[in-house]
């Protein structure tokens, strides 16, 4: 069978660890013979991930950048055109909850921090990239949505759970858009997946509780997201435009 993908170059955010890590991989084994990835604080991890997708037989390099603040974004967007890559497919999966805060302790930092790394990214890279999608008449972008933005998010997780809602209404408006033009503009909801995140936001105590509430009985996984992905951003899912993809194992259901 043609390899669908052979001639793509795709670019991943926050493929340092997780979710990310794992779309890179599967693209780069899915055939897509140029995988980009990007990655702020982990280089080490970074390095992992190009070594897993060089192994599945891709190209790659990485950028750095901190999407948290503007002027990170609008660096991974300078690194990206100077590079001279011809983005296929994009998938904005970089993101966090950055802190627990609730009402009372949110700052404007903070605000401005979760905002920009999960909604202003999507938005500008989106932006930047798009064109040249257009001009060839052919793309995908994938944003990462989260179950937090159908439930409002866990304790302090409230912003969160809004810049999530705000990407998966950045996904249809895009999708709206972009269609016509050849583009389609997705997104996957993940419920709760077993990696870093949760190390670093949760406890055993929660992730049990989330694990006793779900039908299929377990957490979820960075290649069960990751696959897809890789389906959404495949011929398989050519009619598919606009949709947010909930992967959490039955735990809600829309
Ligand atoms: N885990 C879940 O249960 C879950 C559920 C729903 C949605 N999601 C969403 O899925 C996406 C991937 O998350 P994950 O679960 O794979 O989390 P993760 O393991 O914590 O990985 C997050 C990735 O985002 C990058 N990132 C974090 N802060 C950044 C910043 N300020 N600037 C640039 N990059 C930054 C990290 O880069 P470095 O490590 O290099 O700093 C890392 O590569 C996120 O958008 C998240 O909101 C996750």
């Amino acid at each position: 069978m043609a390899n669908e993908f052979q001639d793509r170059t795709a670019l991943v955010t926050g493929a340092s660890r997780g979710i990310g890590r794992a779309a890179a991989i599967a693209l780069a084994r899915a055939g897509a013979p140029k995988v980009l990835v990007h990655y702020n604080s982990h280089a080490a991890g970074i390095e992992e991930t190009m070594a897993a997708v060089r192994e599945a037989g891709a190209e790659t390099s990485a950028f750095q950048a901190d999407l948290a603040k503007v002027e990170g974004i609008h660096s991974l967007i300078a690194l990206v055109k100077a590079s001279g890559a011809a983005v296929d497919l994009l998938v904005n999966n970089a993101g966090s909850l950055v802190k627990r805060a609730r009402l009372a302790e949110y700052t404007d930092e903070l605000y401005d921090d979760v905002m920009n790394l999960n909604v202003r990214s999507t938005w500008l890279l989106s932006q930047a990239l798009a064109p040249g999608m257009i001009e060839r008449g052919r793309g995908c972008i994938i944003n990462l949505s989260s179950i937090a933005a159908r439930n409002g998010g866990g304790p302090g997780a409230t912003i969160y759970a809004a810049s999530k809602a705000a990407v998966a209404a950045i996904t249809k408006g895009l999708a709206k858009e972009l269609a016509p033009k050849g583009v389609r503009v997705n997104a996957v909801s993940p419920g709760t997946v077993d990696n870093d995140f949760h190390v670093k936001f949760s406890n055993r105590q929660i992730l049990d509780s989330v694990i006793a509430q779900t039908p299929a009985g377990t957490l979820g996984t960075n290649e069960e997201v990751a696959d897809t992905i890789v389906f959404l951003c495949s011929h398989a899912a050519r009619y598919i435009h606009g949709q947010t993809i909930e992967i959490n194992g039955g735990m809600f259901m829309v």
